[in-house]
């Protein structure tokens, strides 16, 4: 759905992960606020034709966010291309399944650098840029960095440390004017969950336990991120906002009648 709101125009968003599920929708939605979006991604997938529409206001950016260097030069040229830094929407992220025994070190590291060194790089490159634009960030955490999950220990870890650093970033940097929030989504359809929703049993279970009885669109979890990102947050900062159909409003029981 588009939206009649322009609240980002003339202001530069860069979205990590923007090649596909939720950074696509986050970068569409954005886009639509009419920012100038750097759409960052390892794999960018159709983001040149996606976006084709923004013309000057596009900048597509390929590169891991895992190397600083990397983290660093995209900024600078976001920066230099557009003259501010506005908003950071650091969503890039992987999952995998696995209990801890289960989970050899090369993943635990990776799920790790990934999840969270990502998004400290970014922060590190982006903060003098945000201090000047009076900005904002949106980190993608999840209900896996509220709770925990069966056999996904590493992730789990990972999305926790992502909810505890957003609220130490805003402490930390609030009084330089920049706000850091995050979003906590449930499962929403995109690749990384294609094959749990696939399955017929266990979507089912899903259904009964969100209290919207569905799983979510990114687009929803888009306009999450860009109510945090804009200035009707104004006086929000150091927040994990769930984007979970009730999910969280559940003691954890399962129905008793
Ligand atoms: N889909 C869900 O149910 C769900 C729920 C809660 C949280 N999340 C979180 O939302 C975020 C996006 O997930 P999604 O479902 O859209 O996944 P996705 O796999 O559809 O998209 C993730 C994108 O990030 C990119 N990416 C991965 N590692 C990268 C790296 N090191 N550098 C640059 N880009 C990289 C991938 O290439 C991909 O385009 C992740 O942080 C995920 O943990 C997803």
């Amino acid at each position: 759905m588009a939206s009649a709101m322009t609240r980002f125009a003339e202001k530069t968003v860069i979205v990590t992960g923007a090649g596909s599920g939720i950074g696509a929708a986050a970068a569409r939605r954005f886009a639509d606020e009419g920012a100038n979006l750097v759409a960052f991604d390892l794999e960018p997938g159709s983001i040149d034709e996606d976006f084709a529409d923004l013309g000057d206001r596009l900048m597509v950016k390929v590169g891991d966010t895992t190397d600083p260097d990397t983290v660093n030069a995209v900024v600078a040229d976001a920066a230099d291309r557009f003259g501010s830094v506005d908003v950071l929407i650091l969503n890039a992220g992987i999952a995998d399944f696995g209990t801890l025994p289960e989970t050899d070190d090369a993943t635990w590291k990776k799920i790790i650098d990934v999840n969270v060194n990502g998004p400290a790089h970014f922060v590190r490159a982006a903060l003098p840029h945000l201090k000047d634009s009076g900005g904002s960030i949106v980190m993608t955490s999840s209900v896996s960095g509220l709770g925990g999950d069966w056999g996904m220990t590493a992730y789990n870890a990972s999305k926790g440390a992502v909810t505890n650093m957003v609220r130490s970033l805003a402490m930390d940097h609030g009084k330089e004017g920049v706000r850091v929030n995050a979003v906590n989504p449930c499962v929403i359809r995109t690749p990384l969950t294609e094959e749990i929703i696939e399955d017929e049993e266990i979507h089912d279970n899903l259904k009964q336990r969100i209290a919207l009885g569905r799983v979510g669109e990114p687009e929803e979890v888009a306009a999450a991120m860009a109510f945090l990102a804009s200035d009707d947050a104004r006086f929000i900062t150091g927040v994990n906002l769930p984007v979970d159909g009730g999910v969280g409003a559940s003691n954890g029981q399962p129905p008793l009648s």
